[in-house]
Parts: C-alpha cells; structure tokens; sequence
C-alpha cells in the first residue's frame, strides 16, 4: 500500500533538483548509528548504551564522511526526572518512569503495563531501515519503518506492534512516529478552522508543556489538520529552518508538541489515543499510519513547496492514464451543479447547465446531490444509491452521453458512508449504524454513520459503487461525507474489541477507495467533507483532489488557500467561482476578482451559469482558456508565497515557476486601498536570473511601470511594477511570464 521511494528521477523544481544529491542510507555497526540523507537533510539515531533507540540529529545535509559517536542517553536530573524520561528515544514504550509522551502504551492480560522498549535488529532497504524492538521482558516486538525520498529528504516512518505473548495485549496508544529537537527558540505553525473557515494558520511559540492538535471525530476534521510546522526563531517565508510533518490518517489522530522540562522538543503523532483500545490476540500484528517529516533551510516557503513535490511525485494516485508518470495530470476544469440547483437536480435542467458549461470550455461536468433515492432534500435517501426516476426517467445514461456529446466527461457526487433514518436501507438494517445499543442515535444533517468497520458494510458500499461505475459511464466521484462521529459502538464485536471501529473503519475506507481504483483505472476522485474536513496524506493516497472549503467566497478563499498551501500541493485545492453576492458573506466581487482568486489552485465553476449574461460567459471562456495554458506552471511549479493575505492584509500575491524556470504565473490582489496607496513593488523569486522573460497580463491592468521584456534578475531584483491606479477594493490582476 505505502509507496517507498526510488531514486529514479522525479521532476522537481530546479531549485530541488539543484540541492538533490544520491540517497544515502548507512548503518554504522562500531557506533551503532543509522543514517539516512535525501535532498537537503539528514536524519540520524542511533542505540544508546542501555539499548534504547535514541534520536542524534534531524536537519541539513551532513558531509558524506561525518560520523557520530554512540549515542549516549542523556542523564537524569535529580531524583524526579530519570534518563529513560529525558532521553529523546525514536519510539519510547510507557514504562521506567517515562512522563513524556509515549510512541506505545500497552496493558498485558495479567495488568502489568510496564513496557520498555531495546533494540533488537535491522534491515537496511534500498532507501531506509527496519528496525526492530522489544520489550526487555515481554515478547511484544515493534518494528520501525524508515524510508526517505532521495529528492526532498522527506521521511515516511511507521510501525509495526506485534503481539508474541501467549495471551491478548490491548494497545491503548500508538504512535507512527516521534521526532525531536534540541532546546532552541522555536516557532510552531499549525492549521485550523471549523465549516466553512477551514485553514487557519496558527503561529505560536513552542513553550514548556504541551500542544496537542487532535481530531476525536472518527475522520480528520475541518477543526485542526495533521500538519505541523516547527521554525527555528521567527518563522520566515523564504530564509531559516523549518522541519515539518503530516500524519497520513483519515480517523481520529492526535500529535502533540511538547517542550520537555529540559526543553527539548518532541513531536510524537499517530492513532487519537483518546477512547483508543485494539487488542491484539496471540501473533497479531497493528500497523500504525505513516508520519512523514522533512526539513528545509529555506523558510516556510521551502517546507511547502517540497511538501507539494513529493505530494505530487509520491503520494497521489495515478490514473490508468498517467500510470508509470512522474506526476499526476493536472486536474480538468469542473462545473459543479450545486450551488446551482442544490438538491433540485432534473435531467432537464442539468443538460442545460451541461449546454452552457460546454460552451465556456469546462473539462468535466459533475452532478451534485439530489440525484439518488428519495432525496428533494437533506432528510431522505442516504443508503438508497438507486436513480431517482421521477428526476432521471431513464437513467443517467440520457445526461451522461449528452455530456460526453458535449465534450466533457461525466462526474457524480455520492455520499457512501451515511444513512437517513428515511431511507430503504436505513429501514432494512438499522444494525449497520455506529450505535450503542439501547442509547439515543444523534443525527446531524438528519443522518448517521454506517460503520464501515463491519464487514457486511464495506461490501455494500463497496458493490454500490462497483455498480455505479460498471453501469455508468463515469469519469468522476466527488465522495463527501457531511458529519462527525457519534456513539462510536460496533456491537457485532465483544466490549473488548469495539474500540477497533477507530482503525477499521479507516482501513475500510481506503480499502474501498483502492478497489475501486483497481477495478475502475480511470475513475479519479476527490475527497469532500462538508468542505474540508478530510484532507491528509492519507486519503490523498486514493483521492485525485479535495474541496477545501464550502465556503467559495473569493475573498474568504484568500486566506484559506494561503493556509491550505501551507501544507497541501495546490494541484488538490479545487477552487469554484461561484455568484456574487456571495451567499455567505454577502460580498459583491466582480467576476474577474473571483476568476483569479480560484485560479491559484485547480479552477472549478459552481456559479448558476444559466443566469450569466453574454459578456460574463465570454469572460469566463476567455479566462479558462487562459487558465488552461498556464495550468501546469500554477499547479506543479514551485510556490512563493510573496505577500500574505494574512491578519487583514491591504494585499496579497503569489507567484509559480515552472520546474524548468521557463514559465511563471504571478496572482496579485487588492483587499481595500487606503490613502492612494499603490500596490509594492513585487519582487519575484525562482527565476533563471540570466534568462529574458516577457511579461504579459492574463487579466488585469497593463503594467505601465515595467518593461514588456527583462531579465530575471531584473524581475527578481528591481521588482514588477504594477499600474499607479491598480487601486480600489477586491481588485486582482494576473500576470505570466515566459523565457525568451
Ligand atoms: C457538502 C459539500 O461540501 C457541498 O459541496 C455539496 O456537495 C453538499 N455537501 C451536498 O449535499
């Protein structure tokens, strides 16, 4: 399932691909240190004179020959904190008087939930090590994955906890990974938000104690993502250290960034283990979600974008079309019927919204909500994934091959993981919720959850969908999934046992999501959850691309696509132009405000395009039509994040260079002016300083204040000069820049 890395050449940036040396993977048996190198980092441990496996440095590449002594566990301080407490270890078991946070606690079938974890053995693989523990008493073994990606020196751990005893061990928290630092000022970042204001960068100073960012809601929540970024000092875009990490898991997860009282740094992350409890009988083995790290020396700007590399090279899935392709397709220009009709979808009025999206160029037409069982609104027909034929007499088939005459394929939203109590398969098995027995059922949006754990379950959804798609001519799934958890029970199973719902469940869901890959090689898909709620690296693994946010107002969006590329590539970041006034703000924009504002990421129209004049759809064509050519550059290239729309921001600006620097595409943006004030100068980044560029507009003013052709270093250095009355509210412009 997880991808290991090869050496085999990914087109990166050039500024990556610069900095890319060979992987390096070494274990030196004197000093008992395992190493490993990729692009601009190292990271090594090591097994300490006790046994323990203890962390020895995480940060820029080290020179081909430097070695490191054994490690030495750090010593105890007075009576109250001992050396296994203070000792940074890789995957330290709760025991021996550990208050740190563990990577594994355990309870044994006769009470003793004392676990102290030494090395055993290893593994070296072409790109990493396995590393194997156990327990100095106990035959609970654990085995450490390491794998790094040879062009970013990002990191994939895991693990692997065995149960060898003769009796059940329940694990009661799990880690995939921990990571540490050396004391030192650090600066955490992390994202947040709820429905509708998803991506909030947060930056706080890492104190003593501990931060812990979570999901207990069974997915991975609008609430707070599983990203962190940790900069040495002041977090600054450009320049500084930043090591960062994502959590690939799509249950409950928890990481926790705590300061320990010597202040050293630790950042340990995996299953919640809130409510957690997985038993593990005789021989049975747990596999813990991959945390993956990295380290970059060029600010928060050079975290994300080689995030968004490997992103793009490593985790993404291939279509059977780009099979075997360094990267994935840019993703094809939707229309989205909801905004539009909401859950009034009819076969006639989405051939007419199919005629007009045609006409402006759109890639692929996606059907909305409305469309399946008795649904006319949100209190009917969740679990009934037949066509509803008073909407669709004849089936999809009429509207889809309309679509493809159009020339767009077909795209279809579904919701498998829910129920209405209104629905036939609510009626029919009413077991197959998350439930306790006898306790109240809790409904929000007027549906429950299927428990995607039980067996029986996944087979449903997994034959619905299977049929779906063998009986439809469908390009697309939007896959959404509009409620957290409640009443976690899975009641087919003892007490003991029902806690695994937390890890089933999940596994389910990409087991489903795999399948339908491999017996549909064509279908993409995108992860939605009522907007944002379940984006990670996890779900990214079988998922083409995600709705960030319900919340489409393009001002809005600003900020929360200068978050989400924090952490996420914006070839993912789907982003509809949807009406003005915007339903939730209010705000009036015009239409080339809200064009630009969705084309930083992958463009999508959700506006009622039946009520668009002449002159606006000819707006919209034109722009698509531009999107299109710059396409790749904005959504492979490599991101600067030049002026943040942060903390009310007058304005704001990104730029995107293509891999080979000869093509870039720079979005700038006015919140309000005030005092006649003209926008900055805009230095640009990333460019062949010696190269020519030309620049022309994509929409916006002309750039009187420039030169229409001009070196990189010019526009590096002297700066775009935008038109003195690019003024006024909610103004944007676009700009590319091409080598000669
Ligand atoms: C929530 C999604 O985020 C929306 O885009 C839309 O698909 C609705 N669900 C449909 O119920």
């Amino acid at each position: 399932m997880l991808k290991t890395f090869s050496a085999a050449a990914v087109l990166l940036g050039a500024s990556l691909a610069a900095a890319a040396q060979p992987a390096f993977v070494s274990y030196d048996s004197a000093a008992k240190t395992f190493r490993l190198d990729g692009g601009g980092a190292s990271y090594v441990f090591g097994v300490n004179s006790r046994g323990e496996l203890q962390q020895l440095y995480w940060g820029g590449r080290l020179g081909a020959t430097d070695t490191f002594p054994q490690a030495a566990p750090l010593p105890e301080w007075a009576s109250f904190d001992s050396s296994y407490n203070n000792t940074p270890q890789e995957y330290a078991g709760w025991g021996a008087g550990l208050f740190a946070e563990p990577a594994l606690k355990v309870t044994f079938a006769d009470g003793n939930r004392d676990l102290v974890l030494h090395y055993a053995s290893h593994t070296v693989k072409a790109n990493g090590f396995d590393v194997v523990l156990k327990d100095v008493k106990r035959k609970v073994a654990v085995t450490l994955h390491y794998s790094v990606d040879p062009e970013s020196g990002i990191l994939a751990r895991w693990a692997t906890i065995e149960n060898g005893e003769a009796l059940p061990v329940t694990v009661e928290q799990a880690a995939a990974a921990a990571w540490a630092l050396p004391p030192a000022h650090y600066t955490l970042n992390y994202l947040t938000g709820r429905w509708a204001g998803e991506w909030t960068l947060n930056q706080e100073a890492v104190r003593q104690g501990a931060r812990v960012i979570e999901s207990r809601r069974g997915s991975t929540g609008h609430q707070a993502n599983p990203w962190f970024a940790i900069a040495a000092g002041e977090p600054e875009e450009e320049q500084g250290e930043v090591w960062f990490g994502a959590l690939a898991w799509s249950g409950s997860w928890r990481i926790t960034v705590e300061q320990d009282q010597l202040d050293h740094v630790r950042v340990t992350g995996g299953f919640n283990p809130f409510d957690f409890g997985y038993v593990l009988h005789p021989g049975q083995t747990l596999e813990t979600p991959v945390f993956y790290g990295g380290y970059s020396a060029n600010g928060m700007g050079g975290a994300s974008r080689l995030l968004h590399h490997f992103e793009l090279a490593h985790v993404l899935p291939r279509t059977a079309a780009t099979e075997g392709q360094p990267l994935p397709r840019p993703r094809p220009v939707i229309y989205n019927s909801w905004e539009a009709t909401e859950f009034a979808v009819t076969e006639a009025g989405q051939m007419e919204l199919a005629e007009k999206a045609a006409a402006l160029g759109i890639d692929r037409f996606v059907m909305d909500d409305g469309w399946f069982g008795q649904r006319k609104d949100d209190h009917a027909g969740l679990g009934d994934w037949y066509v509803n034929k008073e909407k669709f007499p004849n089936g999809l088939k009429p509207l889809i091959d309309k679509v493809h005459a159009l020339g767009m394929d077909f795209g279809l939203w579904v919701e498998p993981e829910m129920v209405n109590p209104n629905s036939d398969l609510y009626r029919k098995h009413p077991e197959w919720v998350l439930n306790f027995p006898l306790r109240p059922r809790t409904e929000q949006r007027n549906q429950m959850i299927l428990n995607l754990a039980r067996p029986d379950v996944r087979a449903y959804v997994l034959g619905f969908l299977d049929k779906l798609l063998t009986e439809n001519d469908i390009a697309f799934l939007k896959w959404d999934y509009n409620r957290n958890w409640s009443e976690p029970g899975w009641d087919q199973l003892a007490p003991a046992e029902q806690k695994k719902v937390y890890v089933e469940f999940t596994r389910n869901l990409y087991a489903i999501l795999a399948e339908l890959r491999h017996r549909h090689p064509k279908v993409e898909i995108e992860s939605c959850s009522g907007g944002g709620g379940r984006v990670d690296l996890g779900i990214l693994r079988y998922t083409d691309e995600v709705w960030p946010s319900d919340n489409t107002d393009p001002f809005d969006r600003l900020t929360m696509q200068d978050g989400f590329t924090y952490a996420y590539t914006p070839q993912v970041m789907m982003a509809w132009v949807t009406d003005s006034p915007h339903w939730l703000n209010k705000r009036t924009t015009t239409l080339t405000y809200r064009m630009l504002s969705s084309m930083q990421g992958s463009l999508g129209i959700g506006a009622n395009i039946s009520k668009w004049s002449a002159e606006e759809a000819a707006t919209v064509k034109r722009l698509i039509a531009a999107y299109h050519e710059v396409q790749p550059t904005i959504v492979e290239g490599d991101l600067y994040r030049l002026i943040s729309p942060q903390d009310g921001s007058e304005f704001s600006a990104t730029q995107t260079v293509r891999a080979d620097k000869g093509q870039s595409v720079v979005f700038a943006f006015i919140h309000s002016t005030q005092e006649k004030r003209g926008f900055p100068r805009l230095k640009l980044k990333g460019l062949d300083p010696a190269a020519q560029y030309t620049i022309s507009p994509i929409e916006g003013k002309a750039l009187a204040g420039s030169p229409a052709v001009a070196s990189g270093a010019w526009w590096m250095n002297h700066g775009l000069e935008m038109d003195a009355d690019f003024r006024g509210d909610f103004q944007a412009a676009a700009f590319r820049l091409d080598r000669k």
